[in-house]
C-alpha cells in the first residue's frame, strides 16, 4: 500500500494544502490550516460497486419517469427560496452566524411540514429534546407532529433515519455530528466532510429531503459550511444585522431553482414571521425628503425590492479621508466616486464618505450605481431629492448609463408603493410604466446637470 502522506486543510473553506502555512491562500483566513487525518472508508462506501458501469441514454427518459415533485412547507418565503418547495432525495445546507435564527426557522419549517401531513424529523446535536420542546412551546408549535432526536453520532442518526424514513430530516448542526470511523474531533474538516457526505448519500438513496444546518465561524476553530457547499444540491444563507429584527434567507446555489432568490423574515417574540411585502419594510420612515437619502428600485432574485440608500458626506480632518460602506461593495463605491470626479467634475477629496443601505439589507446589484451616485451628490450638495422618486441604472466607467434587467418590474413595484417618478437609463421602445413618469437618462453628467 502506498504510504499516506500527511495532508492539511483549511477549517474555513476546506481547501486542501500539501504543507502547513499560516494563511490559507484559497480564502485568506489566518491560522485556519490543520493537519488532516485521512478519510478512511466509511459505511457509505461499502455499497459502492452495485450499479457499476450502468448508464442510461438522455433520450430514453419516458413519460413514466416521475417529474420532480416538490413538497411545500406552507411557509411561502421559505418555499420561494427553495425554488418552489423541497425536492425529495435532496440535500440542502442552511448556513448562518450563530444566534441568527437557523434553529428557529427550521423548527418552524419542520412543524409546517408536519402540519401538511408529511413526516418530519428534527435531530439536534446542540439541544436536548426537552429544550427543543420548550422552544416549540414558545413558538406555539408544541402540537405539531415532529419527531425529535438529540443525537450526535452519525451511525445512530443513520439508524434512526433508516427506521423512521421521514420525508424531511433536519440535522442541527453538521458541526456537532461525529462519525466514529473518522479519527478527529467533531467540528473538524474531516468530520464535517464525512458526516455531510454520508448524510447526503443516504438522503439520495432513501428519497429523504435532508437539511443540514451549518454555523459560519470566524475564528476557524470549527470547519465552516463552505466545506460542504459543493456536496449539497442547495445552499441557503440566513443573514441579518445584529440589532435589526429582519432576517434574509438567501439562495446562493440551487440545483432545482433560481439562485439569488431571497425570503424575508422578521424575528419576533413568537419566532420568525414572514414578511410578504419587504419593500415597505426596507423603506423605513420616509415621510419627508431628506438630503443624502434616495430610494433604489432593485431586484432580488425574481422579486422587485425597494430599498433606501443613505449617504453622508462630511469634511474630513484626516489625510486619507474615510470611506465607510455598510451593505454595499466598497470597491464599487470607490469606482462611483472616481467616475463622479472624472466625468462630472465633482470631487470628494477632503471629505469623509459614509454609505449605508437601510434596514440591514445587502445589495450586490450594479443597478444600484445611479442611486448611490444620487445619494452621494444629494448629501454633498445638501439637496433632497423628491420623496416620491426612485432610481436605478448601472454606471459605466465612461459615465454612460447602462440599462439593467427587468425595468418594468422595478417600475411596477415603485408604482404600487406610491412613487410617481423615476430616473432610469433610456428604456427601448415605448412601454407601460404603470403610471410612473420616467426620466430617461443617457449618462451621469446629464443627470447631475438636471438635478443638482
Ligand atoms: P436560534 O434559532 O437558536 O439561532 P441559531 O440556531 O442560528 O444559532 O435563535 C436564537 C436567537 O433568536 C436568540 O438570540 C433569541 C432569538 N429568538 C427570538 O427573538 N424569538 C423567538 O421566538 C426565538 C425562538 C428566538
Ligand atoms: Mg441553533
Amino acid at each position: 500500500m502506498a504510504k499516506q502522506s500527511a495532508s492539511f486543510s483549511c477549517n474555513a473553506c476546506g481547501a486542501v494544502h500539501r504543507k502547513w502555512a499560516g494563511q490559507c491562500d484559497a480564502c485568506g483566513a489566518w491560522n485556519s490550516i490543520h493537519e488532516d487525518t485521512p478519510l478512511s472508508t466509511g459505511p457509505a462506501s461499502k455499497s459502492l460497486g452495485k450499479a457499476k458501469g450502468r448508464t442510461v441514454a438522455l433520450s430514453s427518459l419516458t413519460e413514466t419517469d416521475k417529474p420532480l415533485t416538490r413538497s411545500l412547507s406552507g411557509i411561502a418565503e421559505f418555499d420561494r427560496v427553495l425554488g418552489g418547495g423541497l425536492v425529495p432525495a435532496s440535500a440542502t445546507l442552511v448556513g448562518g452566524d450563530p444566534g441568527i435564527g437557523k434553529s428557529t426557522l427550521l423548527l418552524q419549517a419542520a412543524a409546517a411540514f408536519a402540519r401538511r401531513g408529511q413526516s418530519a424529523l428534527y435531530i439536534s446535536g446542540e439541544e436536548a429534546a426537552s429544550q427543543i420542546r420548550m422552544r416549540a412551546q414558545r413558538l406555539g408549535l408544541s402540537d405539531a407532529a415532529v419527531q425529535l432526536g438529540a443525537e450526535t453520532n452519525l451511525r445512530d442518526i443513520l439508524t434512526t433515519l433508516e427506521a423512521e424514513r421521514p420525508a424531511l430530516a433536519i440535522i442541527d448542526s453538521i458541526q456537532t455530528m461525529w462519525a466514529d470511523h473518522v479519527d478527529s474531533a467533531p467540528g473538524s474538516v474531516s468530520q464535517v466532510r464525512a458526516a455531510a457526505h454520508e448524510l447526503t448519500a443516504f438522503a439520495k438513496k432513501r428519497g429523504i429531503a435532508i437539511i443540514l444546518v451549518g454555523h459560519v465561524t470566524k475564528d476557524g476553530q470549527i470547519a465552516g459550511p463552505r466545506v460542504v457547499e459543493h456536496m449539497v444540491d442547495t445552499v441557503l444563507y440566513f443573514e441579518g444585522e445584529r440589532g435589526h429584527q429582519f432576517r434574509i434567507l438567501r439562495a446562493v446555489k440551487n440545483r432545482f431553482g433560481p439562485a439569488d432568490e431571497i425570503g424575508v423574515f422578521e424575528m419576533t417574540g413568537m419566532g420568525l414571521s414572514e414578511v410578504s411585502n419587504p419593500s415597505a419594510l426596507f423603506l423605513g420612515e420616509r415621510d419627508r425628503p431628506a438630503s443624502g437619502s434616495v430610494v433604489f428600485a432593485g431586484i432580488e432574485g425574481t422579486r422587485p425590492l425597494l430599498v433606501e440608500i443613505q449617504a453622508l458626506v462630511a469634511p474630513s480632518p484626516l489625510a486619507t479621508p474615510r470611506r465607510t460602506v455598510v451593505g454595499w461593495d466598497s470597491s464599487r463605491l470607490a469606482m462611483i466616486l472616481a467616475v463622479l470626479e472624472a466625468r462630472a467634475g465633482i470631487t470628494f477629496t477632503g471629505n469623509d464618505v459614509y454609505l449605508n443601505i437601510a434596514g440591514g439589507m445587502r445589495i450586490s446589484e450594479p443597478a444600484a450605481d445611479l442611486a448611490v451616485a444620487a445619494a452621494l451628490l444629494s448629501a454633498r450638495e445638501d439637496i433632497a431629492l423628491p420623496a416620491d422618486a426612485v432610481l436605478f441604472g448601472e454606471i459605466s466607467l465612461s459615465g454612460a448609463l447602462r440599462p439593467v434587467a427587468q425595468p418594468d418590474a422595478r417600475l411596477k413595484e415603485s408604482a404600487k408603493l406610491g412613487f410617481t417618478r423615476a430616473w432610469a437609463p433610456r428604456l427601448p421602445g415605448s412601454r407601460d410604466t404603470g403610471g410612473i413618469s420616467v426620466e430617461n437618462l443617457d449618462d451621469l453628467p446629464s443627470f447631475v446637470e438636471s438635478v443638482f
